[in-house]
């Protein structure tokens, strides 16, 4: 049985990484969601317990699927829940550089655990979280961008969206 984790920050959760959640789910037996806590980095948009509700709602229902909130290093968390494999998702040429050096650093620190890449499906190529959250403070609908329970949330802090021509 192959255990793998797909980390992140997910402030918030968008459709890119719902979809790479949905593919690697159908690859692995058992997928955990993990969502990064850092306590030196409190000024996210949501908080950890909203952060891992929005991934429990926006995959419920997918078999193999669960999620954990971590803090420290994920090499440490991948040992303490026995998983293999790394997930990540790579967007373009420019999270290539990024990831690699991680996944070098990742596997010397825990030779164990492999990280394995899945390109984010085109449609979504050009989504990412920092831009979700400038959009909708600036007052625009993300609602084509984000499951349900990431939008429930925005909306909570924004307010809605101001209609657009
Ligand atoms: O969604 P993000 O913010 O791009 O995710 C980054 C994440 C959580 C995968 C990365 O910051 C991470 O693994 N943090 C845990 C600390 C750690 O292990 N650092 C060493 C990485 S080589």
């Amino acid at each position: 049985m192959i255990h793998a984790v797909y980390p992140g920050s997910f402030d918030p959760l968008h459709n890119g990484h719902v979809d790479v959640i949905r593919r690697a789910s159908r690859i692995f037996d058992h997928l955990t969601v993990a969502v990064l806590h850092n306590p030196q980095k409190p000024n996210t948009l949501l908080g950890i317990e909203e952060r891992l509700a929005i991934v429990r709602e926006s995959t419920d229902g997918m078999a193999g699927v669960d999620a954990a909130m971590f803090d420290g290093l994920l090499v440490d968390f991948c040992r303490r829940i026995d998983a293999r494999v790394i997930v990540k998702g790579l967007r373009a040429i420019s999270d290539f550089e990024f990831e690699l050096q991680q996944a070098h650093l990742n596997r010397q620190m825990n030779p164990n655990v492999e990280t394995c890449f899945i390109m984010t499906a085109t449609r979504w190529s050009y989504v990412a979280s920092t831009r979700v959250k400038e959009i909708a403070q600036l007052g625009a609908d993300v609602s084509k961008l984000v499951p349900r329970a990431s939008l429930t949330r925005i909306e909570a802090r924004f307010g809605r969206p101001t209609p657009r021509l």
